[in-house]
């Protein structure tokens, strides 16, 4: 059994708060995992940072099944959360249910995560009652994005910031073990986090928020686009490789890789 379940990550809330990043791929979610963090997010921010898309809209419930696949192999400890993406849970109860239990028998998932607000409801109890846990995410909804007319800041007037408030509860209220909170003034995102049992995890939400996440290419230096504003540079990793890239670029034109000490030797032929 894994230290992280859904159980402790929501008897969690209000304690010591918690920190999840997305991984992709085998490599970095056993780094992820081996650094004690207790969530894991298969993010369909895949699309974005693995497969080059300008959005999450283009990406397929057979690409997060793949990466949901290296992942789980990798982690050992944390629970690992897969994005259900645009258009896989939006139909009907039913595709909702046929979809995230690929994730789960598949992919190998703990737990789906499910964009928007009280009109999935249904979606969540149906998930829930059929074993299958799920993460809610509210605020800037990236699969909304043709709707919401760019990547913003949500909440921020009276009218939306109710609504947020409403939906957060509905949520937590259909059986939801956790919801993450993206791009929402600090203000509200406490708010939100005083209101419902289950503990919110932030992302551009500020400090009030049960959990904190962040997609590890932001917080790396590894995004080749723009950066928000929300996010620490934890590390260069981009200049890094870049100038590892050149260095043996350069040492291979100049013969000077592979020297002797990084090639096999032999005996000399005894009849050359
Ligand atoms: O897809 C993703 O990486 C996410 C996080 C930004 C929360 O949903």
């Amino acid at each position: 059994m894994k230290t992280w379940t859904t159980t402790k990550i929501r008897a969690a809330k209000g304690g010591d708060p918690i920190p999840c990043l997305t991984a992709y791929d085998f490599s970095t979610a056993r780094l992820i995992d081996e650094a004690g963090i207790p969530l894991v997010l298969v993010g369909d921010s895949l699309g974005n940072t693995m497969l080059g898309f300008d959005s999450t809209i283009p990406v397929t419930l057979a690409h997060m099944i793949h990466h949901t696949t290296a992942v789980t192999r990798a982690v050992r400890q944390a629970l690992v959360v897969a994005d259900m993406p645009f258009m896989t849970y939006q139909v009907s109860d039913e595709q909702a249910l046929t979809n995230a239990a690929r994730l789960v028998q598949e992919g190998g998932a703990d737990a789906v995560k499910l964009e928007g607000g009280s009109v999935i409801v249904n979606r969540i109890e149906r998930l829930v009652e059929s074993g299958i846990p799920v993460m809610g995410h509210l605020g800037l909804t990236p699969q909304f994005v043709n709707q919401l007319g760019g990547y913003k800041v949500q909440g921020k007037n009276e009218e939306d910031a109710r609504q947020m408030i409403d939906d957060a509860v509905a949520i937590a209220e259909a059986g939801a073990f956790s919801l993450v909170l993206e791009c929402v003034p600090a203000n509200l995102a406490r708010q939100i986090t005083e209101m419902v049992p289950i503990p919110t995890v932030g992302i551009g939400a500020g400090p009030y928020c049960d959990g904190q996440v962040l997609v590890y290419h932001d917080m790396l230096g590894l995004n080749t686009g723009r950066v928000p504003s929300f996010v620490k540079p934890y590390a260069d990793l981009g200049n890094a490789m870049s100038n590892a890239f050149k260095q043996f670029a350069q040492e291979v034109k100049d013969r000077t890789f592979p020297d002797a000490a990084h090639s096999f030797g032999m005996k000399a032929l005894a009849n050359p």
